[in-house]
């Protein structure tokens, strides 16, 4: 028997085969078509995208796989969190979805506060312009005629879950991104709902993501050559996805993820919101466990930039900082492209190149983003910690886990040794795979979800820390002045 796991990312979509033990068998990826920005600020894709790649990218594996595709038992599923995909009659899709790095609801963010005092207890979260419900409001005001036409509002992965399936159904973890939830108590929030014009009947139905959400369409289970059931796990949000992939469940357990978006994950085995400093604190994808997160809204995002505007590959540009690094340079970045979360929670903060002269180029550029990058995990490792959660070792996942550099710094800017898996890249995919395995067996996550083999320990480069201590303290200094400057 096999399990599948198939994570949604903003920049394509994984399928993961595992076998009963959890070890992987192969793996497919498609990519998605990048979201758009039709105003500085905004970001939306196509949720048909998202199908296009799932189907792309499982069709690889029958390819590759068919035997090991065949004896599938379950699928489970991660995805990019906060997502609003707004669907109408006959599940039909209203608008792009607005995603996750989205930044326009600000105002309506300000609202919501001021219109439930108490928001932030109910939701144990800031009202945050990344989060699902801001979005709501902001569609009520601003496009009302799709507003009223708005039956179901789904997660990114809850969408592909109904094409999938054919229902409606939500994971805890995902969920309690969409500001709608009791996170505390796991259920939707009839006053939250109501706050944005909605109500249960516009929600997905809940469960744990180690649980079955539902049954696979028979005619997918022929085209891929399935023969028994196949069940649908709750699965996860792609960090808390990440978590089961990498063994992260119990508490003070986490791995730090340079994806798209950059986070700092902690299992938690209570529910600890910490408002003040941006922490998001979020239910696990296992009962009764919770989570904190920090988030970047721009970590591969900002070499992603630099790419595109130097026209060299993300790979050479870290590959050439790294054959070039003696230390800190002059140059520092502000990842501010899409706004940031943790911990200044502005949407409408930018990025900055600060320092530049004339022998600067484009090596010592990709070194300040991805000092950048490492500054603002050092930041959310600092409110974490206001938060009085203690981190240890952390496990890194995401495609700039890859780059020796990137690690070193984020190893030595955290303090904390930095775990490499053998394969970096599996995290979402594994965990939902796991997900799965736990929902089509009945099987205890605490058995399943282990840490994976470790490839290298990467240690904080004490030669280093006091240099980076006063280059993170200038990194620190220019935010509130460039702000300043703005205004
Ligand atoms: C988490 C967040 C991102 C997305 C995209 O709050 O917004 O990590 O899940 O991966």
């Amino acid at each position: 028997m096999t399990y599948l796991g198939i994570d949604i990312g903003t920049s394509g979509v994984k399928a993961l085969l595992i076998d009963d033990q959890g070890k992987p068998l192969g793996d497919a990826s498609a990519p998605a078509v990048e979201p758009v920005r039709p105003h500085p600020g905004w970001s939306e894709q196509n949720p048909a995208d998202w199908w296009t790649a799932t189907l792309a990218a499982v069709d690889t594996l029958k390819q590759s796989h068919p035997a090991a595709l065949a004896a599938v038992r379950g699928i489970g599923l991660s995805g990019h969190m906060h997502g609003a995909t707004l669907l109408g009659k006959d599940d039909a899709v209203l608008r792009p979805c607005i995603l996750w790095n989205d930044g326009r609801s600000a105002a309506e963010c300000a609202e919501m506060e001021a219109a439930l005092p108490q928001l932030r207890d109910v939701a144990g979260n800031i009202a945050m312009p990344g989060f699902t419900a801001p979005k709501l409001a902001w569609v009520r005001k601003n496009e009302p005629a799709i507003f009223e036409q708005i039956e179901k509002v789904l997660l990114p992965k809850a969408y592909v879950r109904l094409l999938l399936s054919g229902e409606h159904v939500e994971d805890m973890s995902d969920a309690a991104g969409t500001l709608w939830l009791d996170v505390a108590r796991r259920d939707w929030s009839d006053e939250l709902l109501t706050l944005t014009g909605l109500t249960r009947a516009h929600m997905p139905r809940l469960v744990e993501g180690s649980a079955v959400a539902g049954q696979l369409k028979a005619d997918l289970a022929q085209r891929w050559g399935m023969t028994g059931e196949v069940v649908i796990a709750g699965g996860a949000g792609d960090n808390a996805a990440a978590a089961c992939g990498i063994g992260a469940i119990r508490p003070g357990e986490g791995f730090v993820s340079l994806g798209t978006s950059g986070v700092i994950f902690v299992s938690n085995d209570k529910f600890r919101p910490n408002t003040a400093g941006a922490v998001h604190a979020f239910c696990h994808a296992i009962p009764n466990t919770w989570h904190q997160m920090g988030v970047i809204l721009s970590a591969t995002d900002s070499l992603n930039w630099l790419s595109r505007i130097t026209g060299q590959k993300q790979a050479d540009l870290a590959a050439a900082a790294e054959a070039q690094f003696t230390g800190p340079g002059e140059e520092i970045f502000l990842p501010y492209l899409s706004g940031e979360r943790t911990p200044h929670n502005n949407a409408a903060a930018r990025g900055s190149f600060v320092g530049l002269s004339q022998s600067t180029d484009t090596a010592k550029l990709a070194q300040a983003v991805m000092e950048g990058v490492t500054f603002a995990f050092r930041d959310s490792q600092r409110v974490l910690q206001d938060a009085g959660t203690s981190i240890g070792r952390l496990l890194a996942v995401g495609g700039g886990s890859k780059s020796p550099l990137w690690l070193r710094m984020i190893a030595t800017n955290l303090d904390t040794e930095i775990a490499l898996p053998e394969d970096g890249d599996f995290g979402g995919a594994l965990g939902a795979a796991r997900l799965a395995l736990c929902a089509a067996e009945g099987a205890d996550p605490q058995d399943v979800m282990t840490m994976p083999p470790i490839k290298t320990i990467i240690a904080p480069d004490t030669k280093l820390s006091a240099a980076y201590s006063d280059q993170y303290a200038r990194y620190r200094a220019l935010y509130p002045a460039i702000e300043e400057a703005r205004s």
